[in-house]
């Protein structure tokens, strides 16, 4: 099992190294961050114009041409070639307007429902459902999305970064201890990498900067729900352990999930502060969960 001084290197290594593993293909753990971007969603719509519709479109661009005083082509939008993703058609899109005419026809294409995007896979603490561009298409260009957090009793969401944004979350249900190693430089007293705690209660919030190592533990025997959103809709995680390890040894990586059971923690032991494994021991005891061997 890793040691404390291991974790030192891993913290040091870690914050080097964030923004060179942009890579969806990194985590191999199934993550819910993965499986939440893969979302199925279909291209079904049709671009073919009416003749009133193209008629209008060019009205709109010859009157938009004439408020901007750019040149006066006034020509219709082209049709969004098909095939592609909405994400693809809409970033091909000539205006905003272009893209929400003909790719984001439906009212239902703004409505995420992240009830319905959770998996609820089998023995695991919690679950994270993100909205990004990809699972949440009308995000495209917004420069925001949003995760939904369900930690179960003792449940926690190991420590990890995101490559491309800042989150604020919120709690929004039963209370979470946070962490947070943010970069080199930022020490405690004793000049050892400053690891920032809090209890966050309900309603109550707290943000990771980007790139900053964080994670979040249930110390509660009651389900606890979070919500983050995040400044890119396409936001990445990098899950610090099973990028770390999988480095260097594979078979160790494969047995590194994003979210774990707090049963779990004796595997995870010296990879989180010392208080949160003990709060972790503690919480055990207190909901009567039994630790996996
Ligand atoms: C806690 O969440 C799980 C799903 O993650 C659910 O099956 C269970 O009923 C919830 N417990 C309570 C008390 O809400
Ligand atoms: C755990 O077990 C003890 C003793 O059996 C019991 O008093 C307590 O209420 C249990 N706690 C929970 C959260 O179920």
């Amino acid at each position: 099992m890793l040691k404390t001084g291991t974790v030192a290197a891993i913290l040091a290594f870690c914050s080097v190294s964030a923004a060179a593993a942009a890579s969806w293909g990194t985590a191999t753990g199934g993550s819910s961050y993965e499986t939440a971007i893969a979302s199925d969603y279909h291209s079904t719509l049709s671009y073919a114009h009416s003749t009133e519709a193209a008629g209008a479109s060019a009205t709109v661009s010859a009157a938009s041409a004439a408020s901007t005083g750019a040149a006066s082509t006034s020509t219709a939008a082209p049709a969004t070639p098909t095939g592609l993703s909405k994400v693809q058609q809409i970033l091909l899109s000539d205006t905003r307007v272009d893209a929400v005419n003909n790719v984001l026809t439906s009212d239902s294409d703004f409505v995420f429902d992240f009830q319905k995007a959770r998996k609820f896979g089998p023995g695991k603490g919690g679950e994270i459902v993100l909205a990004n561009r990809k699972a949440f298409p009308a995000l495209t260009g917004t420069g925001i999305s949003m995760a939904v957090g369900f930690l179960g009793p003792c449940g926690f969401n190991t420590p990890h970064t995101h490559n491309r944004a800042t989150e604020l979350l919120v709690v929004t249900k039963g209370k979470i201890v946070s962490e947070m190693v943010i970069e080199n430089g930022v020490n405690d007293e004793s000049g050892a990498p400053r690891d920032i705690i809090n209890t966050i209660e309900e309603l109550q919030a707290t943000p990771y900067f980007m790139g900053a190592l964080h994670t979040q533990f249930n110390p509660t025997c009651e389900n606890v729900t979070f919500i983050a959103p995040l400044s890119d809709e396409d936001p990445g995680a990098s899950v610090m352990l099973q990028n770390y390890l999988a480095l260097q040894d594979e078979t160790i990586a494969a047995a590194a999930g994003n979210h774990i059971d707090g049963a779990d923690i004796d595997k995870f032991r010296g990879l989180v502060s010392t208080s949160v494994a003990l709060g972790v021991e503690q919480c055990l005891k207190t909901c009567n969960i039994t630790k996996r061997k």
